[in-house]
């Protein structure tokens, strides 16, 4: 008799313990803009590894890729809602809401991935993280990064002339938008979903973009030329939705952040590899990859630094920062 009430004893405990756990336990729904094979969602899915294994299995992550939970706009307003908990985000979308983000965007700023890596955990970039709950209702828990741009096109280009008046695609922010008027091409803003099918349609003569998309998208198949200009950096952010950061306790807010913020980070020396063997499959798939450089685009990079030193005074410091970074980096 005592025996059975022992082991009725042990099952509701394990039963109220098993309760207590699934309770508190939360599964965060993590939306991106980019398919599953790219870079960023396998740093999604570490991150969601790590995160279950740290927290005991408190903290799961499902992910939502290739914009299935809507366009980046639509997800930044579910993150402002609470109806989505957490995103890696093109900082272009940031920039349409807090202007000094299109600072990034100066072109040459930096000459690599590994600087940008630099850059955005150095100072001024740390701190303009605080400023997004407040401007856009996110937490930015660390910054990440694809390839270094490069245009795409469907006819042969050999100058800066040779892009004037032709429709190119670019990701809809102002920062690249202004950088194509002072180009003088008919620039064409569109989501990364649409890309592929417009250039084959005729609807875009180019695209702006970078070496993982121009092979993973196979816009390459309808490509002439290829301008290798790593003219910009184009960083992902980690955000998680202010309403839900309301809720966390410190050591959660911690622990998530960390685990976030250590697989955006390691994109940085991940995209040096993933950029040259991009390259590599592009040249070998036939199309023409012409190395360019800053003086490809003449006065037009300063004539985008004084409209953005205008726009986002911010510019000032990142470039001082980028310029102690290129420093060290140079050939003693
Ligand atoms: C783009 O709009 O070109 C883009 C979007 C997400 C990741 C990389 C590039």
């Amino acid at each position: 008799m005592k025996f059975k009430k022992s082991i009725i004893e042990v099952l509701l405990v394990s039963f109220v313990l098993a309760f207590s756990a699934s309770a508190a336990a939360k599964d965060l729904r993590l939306g991106l803009i980019v398919p599953n094979s790219h870079a960023w969602t396998a740093a999604a899915r570490s991150m969601a590894k790590d995160l279950k294994e740290q927290s005991d299995g408190k903290y799961t992550v499902s992910i939502y890729p290739s914009g299935q939970l809507g366009s980046e706009a639509r997800m930044l307003q579910q993150l402002q809602t609470g109806a989505l908990d957490m995103a890696f985000l093109t900082l272009a979308e940031i920039t349409n809401r807090a202007p000094e983000f299109g600072a990034f965007y100066e072109p040459y700023l930096v000459e690599n991935v590994e600087q940008a890596g630099e850059l955005l955990n150095g100072p001024t970039a740390t701190k303009m993280l605080d400023n997004l709950p407040s401007e856009a209702g996110v937490v930015g828990v660390g910054y990440g990064i694809a390839s270094m741009r490069v245009m795409l096109t469907n006819f042969r280009a050999t100058s800066a002339e040779d892009l004037s008046g032709r429709k190119i695609r670019i990701t809809p922010f102002p920062p690249v938008r202004d950088f194509y008027n002072l180009l003088g091409a008919a620039f064409t803003p569109m989501p990364l979903p649409d890309v592929y099918d417009a250039l084959a349609n005729g609807q875009v003569d180019g695209v702006d973009a970078d070496m993982e998309l121009v092979w993973k998208l196979k816009l390459y198949q309808r490509a002439q030329t290829v301008l290798n200009s790593n003219h910009m950096m184009f960083p992902v952010i980690g955000l998680v939705s202010g309403r839900l950061w309301a809720q966390l306790s410190e050591s959660d807010r911690k622990l998530i952040s960390g685990v976030a913020k250590k697989h955006l980070n390691a994109l940085f020396p991940k995209y040096t590899k993933i950029q040259a063997e991009m390259t590599r499959n592009v040249k070998n798939a036939g199309v023409d990859v012409v190395d360019v450089g800053p003086d490809f685009f003449g006065d037009v990079t300063d004539e985008w630094d004084v409209q953005w030193t205008r726009k986002a005074p911010v510019l000032k410091d990142l470039k001082a920062e980028a310029a102690a970074i290129k420093r060290e980096d140079a050939p003693q």
